[in-house]
């Protein structure tokens, strides 16, 4: 059984062929005498546009594997056609096309541009996907290229799946629009079932830049990644990647970057950094291979379409050979400029090989898909390169001159919450007026196949608080002994543990009628320590009233939007790892840090610490933002205390000495 179905309208035709058919159709309709017939019409609306003229055309499809009865989860292979056509009198570039697909789409190819935020093929893109160009990144007017539509137009030849929609239906994206900033698109408009089409213009109230740029203006991110072309030679040349941290909590340790190379290119040597992979034969296999018939690969860094690549150890920083580079060979931290402002920035180097047929030395082309990612660090999201007027560098021995890039791209990247359950540090709750702790959430940090027989989904079961110091193996006896002690009830089957490597309790350990002490408790569950370790804390109504932070470095910063900074002093900067217990079979026992933290309550009028006014609203940790619990510790009355606020706090100091001694 073959069902076959053409939604033949003629627009897309008509589009096809003026488009993959330019020269022809130029030649003989415009390029000849005057005394053609009628040249081919351009699609409906694309006259009437003065702007940028976007089309989608839905072209066929064919039933597909799986075929079942159940008409809304058949699948169905189709194939369309989307252009965009500067039809304006301004150059438009870096072009960006959204299409909001609908009916889960899954895209299996697309010629002619590249899906910006998406991984390899095949990609879902039911929610709509944003197109760049590639190769074709800009398109010139019709003025400065005497109409040559090579030149003017993209098209995206798309092939995909899609469920549903049984024909006559026809599956249409929602809509379509140019992204590029400083453009105004109205609603598309459908003409026929298959065909939608949208012109876009300027939008006059957008601001023009004020010094005239070549390139398109640099833009701000939470991370600014840029790539820059020192030297370009015929089959290859230089770039360098500078790495600036501009968001006061953004960080990262051990930063893995990898981008995917579109054209083949691959890298010999680096300096500043190193890839993991230096495995050539992809090269002697592979295309490179061919074309360099005489090349050594041997000594070269590495072959990868993607590949991963890492900042170099510091006892690198001098050598002679891959060191020497400022900025390099902090082993990936990159930390924020609130920390430390010679660490907010990383630069390596790298010497990229071309082919054919970029082996123009002016024909440079930056990889994409470029992805960042640390060890317990905020998830950041990374935009496609865009072409930016060249980099300056000041000269290096003081004169007042500059030298420029040849060529600049620049990629930003901001940070992402993390989804639920992909946390990497979560928090617990505890506080003096409620004798059971509140955990972290069920699989706060995700959940695998090594978490069978538990439940995913179940709240995490209350503990005695003392229990929160073992891992969570070595928990479970307790959390049931405490359930059967207080008549909880037991999920069946029992939650499964959060898997965080960073876990954070908020205890608070008192409140009384001018002030109220909290303390706050770091916990490493892996390995590995963390050095230069921050916590920035969000305390939305208690901010105001912060007094002191006792055994650890605590800062306001006033553009932090009420959160307070905590850091390990001078020379206790690291979180040690998890270690073995003292005795054999003992529990493994997490690195701590703690401090004691005292608020006045002058200060935060109103303030009501039995409903929760003093839990936090927000935890990061080393920029991660953490899980925090569903539910704060509730008090079944309220307890109200007549001591002198000092004393209160001098006990509190003692009760925080003696209890460290006791978790140590
Ligand atoms: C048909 O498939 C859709 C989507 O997969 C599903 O939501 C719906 O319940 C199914 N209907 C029947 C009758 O199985
Ligand atoms: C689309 O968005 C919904 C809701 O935000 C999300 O659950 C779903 O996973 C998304 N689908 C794709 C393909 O990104
Ligand atoms: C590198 O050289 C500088 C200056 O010569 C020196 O201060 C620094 O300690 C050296 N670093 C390493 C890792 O050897
Ligand atoms: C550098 O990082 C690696 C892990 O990526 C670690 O094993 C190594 O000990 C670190 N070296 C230094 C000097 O911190
Ligand atoms: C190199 O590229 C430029 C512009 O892209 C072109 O004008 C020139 O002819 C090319 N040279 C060669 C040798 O291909
Ligand atoms: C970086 O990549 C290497 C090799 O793929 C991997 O072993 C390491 O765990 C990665 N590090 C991070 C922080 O993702
Ligand atoms: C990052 O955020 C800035 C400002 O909010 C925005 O202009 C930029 O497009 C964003 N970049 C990405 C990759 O989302
Ligand atoms: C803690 O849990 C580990 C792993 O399940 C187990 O090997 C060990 O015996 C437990 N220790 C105690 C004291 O229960
Ligand atoms: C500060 O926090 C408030 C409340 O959470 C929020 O509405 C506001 O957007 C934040 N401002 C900034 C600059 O982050
Ligand atoms: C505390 O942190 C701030 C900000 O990072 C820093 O300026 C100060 O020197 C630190 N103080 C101590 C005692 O570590
Ligand atoms: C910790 O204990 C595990 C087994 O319980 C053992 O394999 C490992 O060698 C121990 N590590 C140290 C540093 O003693
Ligand atoms: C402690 O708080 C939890 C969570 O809010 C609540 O379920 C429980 O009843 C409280 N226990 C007491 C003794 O108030």
């Amino acid at each position: 059984m073959k069902a076959r179905l053409r939604v033949g309208v003629p627009w897309h035709l008509v589009t096809l062929m003026l488009l993959s058919l330019p020269s022809i159709i130029f030649n003989v309709c415009y390029g000849q005498t005057d005394d053609y017939e009628s040249p081919a019409a351009p699609p409906p609306g694309q006259d009437e546009c003065n702007g940028i003229f976007l089309t989608y055309s839905f072209t066929s499809r064919e039933k597909e594997y799986p075929k079942v009865k159940n008409a809304s989860a058949q699948a169905w292979a189709f194939k369309s056609l989307a252009t965009i056509i500067n039809t304006g009198e301004h150059e438009l570039k870096g072009w960006q096309m959204f299409v909001g697909f609908q009916h889960k789409e899954i895209l299996v190819s697309a010629s002619g541009a590249i899906v910006v935020d998406g991984d390899d093929f095949p990609v879902a893109v039911g929610n709509g996907t944003i197109f760049a160009g590639n190769p074709q990144v800009d398109l010139k007017t019709a003025i400065e290229t005497a109409g040559d539509f090579t030149q003017i137009s993209a098209q995206i030849e798309i092939t995909g799946s899609v469920f549903g929609i049984k024909p006559p239906g026809v599956p249409m994206p929602k809509n379509i629009k140019l992204v590029n900033d400083g453009y105004k698109c109205p609603k598309p408009t459908l003409r026929g079932k298959s065909y939608m089409r949208v012109c876009c213009k300027k939008d006059p109230k957008a601001k023009e830049e004020k010094k005239r740029l070549k390139f398109l203006p640099r833009r701000y991110g939470d991370l600014s990644l840029t790539y820059d072309v020192l030297q370009a030679y015929g089959n290859n040349y230089q770039a360098q990647v500078t790495m600036d941290n501009i968001h006061p909590l953004g960080r990262l340790d051990h930063w893995n970057l990898t981008w995917e190379w579109m054209n083949g290119e691959f890298i010999s040597t680096m300096r500043g950094a190193y890839t993991h992979k230096r495995d050539f034969s992809e090269c002697i296999y592979g295309t490179a291979g061919k074309y360099y018939k005489d090349f050594d690969f041997s000594t070269i860094m590495n072959c990868e379409k993607k590949p991963v690549i890492s900042d170099l150890p510091p006892d690198r920083k001098n050598d002679s050979q891959v060191g020497k580079l400022p900025y390099c060979c902090r082993n990936g931290t990159l930390l924020p400029a609130i920390m430390d402002e010679s660490k907010a920035r990383s630069i390596f180097q790298l010497q990229v090989y071309k082919m054919p047929p970029f082996l123009n030395r002016t024909a440079l082309v930056p990889p994409e898909k470029w992805k960042i990612d640390g060890v317990v660090n905020p998830q950041y999201k990374c935009g496609p390169p865009i072409r930016v007027d060249p980099t300056e560098f000041p000269d290096p021995s003081g004169l007042d001159s500059k030298t420029y890039a040849v060529a600049s791209w620049q990629v930003t990247c901001n940070i992402t919450r993390p989804k639920e359950k992909l946390s990497r540090c979560c928090v617990s709750f505890s506080a003096y007026y409620n004798r059971s702790a509140i955990p972290c959430n069920t699989c706060a940090c995700g959940c695998d196949h090594n978490n069978k027989g538990c439940s995913q989904n179940a709240k995490a079961m209350l503990l005695p608080p003392e229990s929160l110091l073992v891992p969570f193996d070595n928990r479970t006896e307790k959390a049931l002994a405490w359930a059967a002690l207080n008549k909880f009830k037991v999920p069946n089957p029992r939650p499964c543990p959060d898997n965080c490597p960073v876990s954070i309790n908020w205890h608070i350990d008192s409140d009384f009628k001018t002030g109220w002490t909290a303390s706050v408790t770091l916990f490493n569950w892996d390995d590995s320590p963390f050095e230069d370790w921050f916590a920035a804390i969000k305390l939305d109504k208690a901010y105001k009233g912060l007094e002191g932070v006792y055994s650890l470095n605590g800062t306001k910063f006033d553009n932090l939007n009420n959160t307070i900074l905590l850091q390990g002093l001078t020379g206790l900067n690291f979180l040690m790892g998890e270690v073995n217990g003292t005795k054999p079979g003992d529990p493994r026992v997490p690195g701590k840090q703690q401090t004691k933290i005292s608020f006045i309550k002058k200060r935060t009028p109103g303030i009501n610490i039995p409903r929760g006014d003093g839990f936090p609203t927000r935890i990061l940790f080393n920029g991660e933002e953490c899980a925090l619990p569903t539910q704060i510790p509730r008090s079944s009355a309220q307890q109200k205390s007549h001591f002198k606020f000092l004393m209160v706090i001098i006990m509190a100091i003692v009760t925080f000495i003696l209890m460290s001694d006791l978790l140590h």
